[in-house]
């Protein structure tokens, strides 16, 4: 076993310690109500679902170092598996023997990596290749985990680590698509805007937006960091207490419209509403509006804004909420407003007794 799978079974281990005495979370994760085998083969299909409706030479862009191309993710989280799991059974054989060097990413201790900035360039494997490496994996894994009763709580717990990081792949493989996309000038659609009934993005809706308003929250001291057996990042944890003051939040989250008008009132070029380092970045990069935000005119008068979304290029929708921020641009938006950013604490705060809602994945909804 490598010392990187050493490290997190370490991990895994010490939380489980921390969590013996611990109340059980209701919701901790999905694959509690349903088999180890079923969670693996939902979650290993839905990447695959993801790029169903992409061109075979959309897998392979890399607009930039930070982003990775769809046919990567689609392999290194295969990897995952083969690396962390299969390769530590009897008699395993892996698939390619170059796969570990290409397809391994920060976790210095497997080995040598190829370079990052690099990876849009590997035209081979191809993506039916890279298809058949994740079969071949999934068969092995699936193997095992039909003796599911024979698997060590170590192979059990990596099993689980695996779906997990597979599903933050899911998350990155659509973030980055939608960067790679936004460089052509066609702006391909990755997939047609879906909406629930009556939730349609409409300019003629703006004065349905919920009032702004800010909802108390009182202070003391109060828990943070998970709690429960179920899966968590060791980020969560340890679970810990910390003093919060009272705060104000707001009851909704900020909109297009209301974005607008930051930058219509020279949001970008005043550096009093941003922190040093980033009004740095705005002057470097020539920063005007939030990323994937253009503005047009036909006749120069009245210029529209428009935004590339993964359901295509078209009017920004004055009544969602403003998305591909950063940092610096929400404290500025912030600052300019008169108010502050809440902090990690206060949000767990307010967001605790929340019901989780949103634009999620299950939705298929990709205005973001
Ligand atoms: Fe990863």
């Amino acid at each position: 076993m490598t010392s990187t799978a050493e490290d997190l079974l370490q991990s895994l281990r010490q939380q489980s310690r921390e969590n013996k005495n611990s109340d059980i979370e209701q919701g901790a994760g999905a694959h509690i109500t349903e088999s180890l085998s079923h969670y693996y083969q939902r979650v290993r299909q839905q990447s695959l679902k993801l790029c169903s409706d992409l061109e075979i030479e959309d897998f392979q862009l890399q607009a930039d170092a930070f982003v990775s191309p769809t046919k990567w993710h689609l392999a290194h989280t295969s990897w995952f598996f083969e690396t962390f799991i299969l390769k530590t059974t009897p008699d395993y054989q892996a698939f390619h023997p170059q796969f570990e060097y290409l397809f391994n990413s920060y976790y210095n201790a497997v080995g040598k990596q190829y370079p990052r900035d690099k990876r849009g360039l590997m035209s081979r494997p191809t993506v039916q290749e890279v298809k058949a490496y994740r079969q071949y994996v999934d068969q092995k894994l699936m193997a095992l985990l039909e003796t599911e009763k024979d698997l060590t709580p170590e192979q059990t717990d990596l099993i689980v680590l695996g779906l997990n990081h597979e599903q933050q792949h899911q998350e990155l493989m659509l973030t980055d698509l939608k960067y790679n996309l936004s460089f052509n000038p066609l702006y391909p659609i990755y997939a047609k805007a879906k909406f629930p009934k009556g939730q349609a993005p409409d300019s003629k809706q703006n004065d349905s937006i919920e009032p702004l308003e800010f909802i108390e929250f009182g202070g003391g001291i109060y828990n943070f960091g998970r709690k429960g057996t179920g899966f968590r990042f060791d980020n969560e944890t340890p679970r810990h207490q910390s003093l919060v003051n009272d705060f104000r939040l707001a009851n909704r989250l900020t909109t297009n419209k209301e974005f607008c008008q930051f930058i219509d009132a020279g949001g970008y070029q005043d550096p009093q509403y941003w922190l040093a380092d980033g009004w740095s970045w705005v002057q470097k990069n020539n920063v005007t509006a939030p990323l994937y935000w253009q503005l047009e005119s036909e006749d120069q008068q009245q210029p529209q804004r428009y935004e590339f979304r993964l359901t295509g290029y078209g009017q920004l929708h004055p009544q969602q909420p403003v998305t591909h921020v950063s940092f610096y641009e929400a404290d500025a938006y912030a600052r300019w407003a008169g108010k502050r950013l809440p902090s990690e604490y206060e949000w767990e705060v307010a967001s605790k007794k929340r019901e989780i809602k949103g634009l999620l994945l299950s939705l298929k909804v990709f205005i973001r």
